[in-house]
């Protein structure tokens, strides 16, 4: 399973990135606008210190302009993925840009129907947001299921960003699934490597460990 994470603050990035265990990142326009200064200057720091795929989205919903815009994020960097809506101008897009060999995901997806088009249409990702179908009084996590299983069966290669993560036990349930990423806000991130077992299990060892210290002031290893 893939980890990306959901957010476009260089200091989350850049602390997660250094422990090794970020594949990629995921941005969106609410997510830029968050953060302060220039968004282009964002963008392209995310770009440098990242190695995995970037997702940067269009803000545009004609097809030409989604083109000229893709064009314009993929200057960014070789590992940018252009994020396009889930609308008809939007594969229409995705198609002409598989063509010329740029990478898609294309996001705001709600149902396995759109998944199904997305691949059709050539996207090398699809996003669903499991979190506002969640919110919306739907089961998110079904069509993750329903998706994994259709993409198998056809052996489509479109691989599917599992996004609208808003707890732990999405991630665990997004990997039973098999789904191939999940991206996730710094805060899920942070919640998984914590257990109240681990914090004790530790000021246990340590607090032991003093005691053989105090007994031995020089001891060092
Ligand atoms: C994914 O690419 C999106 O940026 C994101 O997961 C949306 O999540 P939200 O529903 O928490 O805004």
């Amino acid at each position: 399973m893939k980890i990306f994470l959901d957010s476009a603050n260089l200091e989350s990035i850049k602390t997660y990135n250094d422990m090794g265990i970020l594949d990629g990142v995921t941005t969106n326009p609410s997510l830029l606008s968050k953060e302060k200064g220039d968004p282009r200057k964002v963008m392209n720091e995310i770009v440098r210190i990242v190695k995995g795929p970037v997702n940067l989205e269009v803000i545009g919903t004609d097809y030409e302009v989604m083109i000229e815009e893709a064009h314009r994020l993929k200057k960014y960097g070789e590992n940018v993925v252009v994020k396009i809506p889930m609308i008809p101008a939007g594969l229409r897009a995705v198609k002409r840009l598989a063509q010329e060999g740029i990478s898609t995901n294309v996001t705001l997806i709600f149902s396995s129907n759109q998944a199904i088009l997305a691949a059709k249409s050539g996207a090398s990702y699809v996003s669903p947001f499991i979190g506002r179908l969640d919110d919306n009084g739907q089961d998110g996590m079904s069509i993750v299921r329903e998706i994994t299983q259709i993409f198998a069966n056809y052996k489509f290669e479109t691989e599917i960003l599992v996004a609208s993560i808003r707890h732990p036990i999405h991630v665990i349930e997004a990997g039973k699934c098999g789904a191939d990423i999940v991206t996730l806000p710094p805060e899920i991130l942070q919640k998984m490597f914590t257990h109240p077992l681990t914090d004790k299990g530790l000021n246990g060892f340590l607090s032991d460990w003093n005691k053989v210290k105090d007994l031995n002031p020089d001891l060092l290893f």
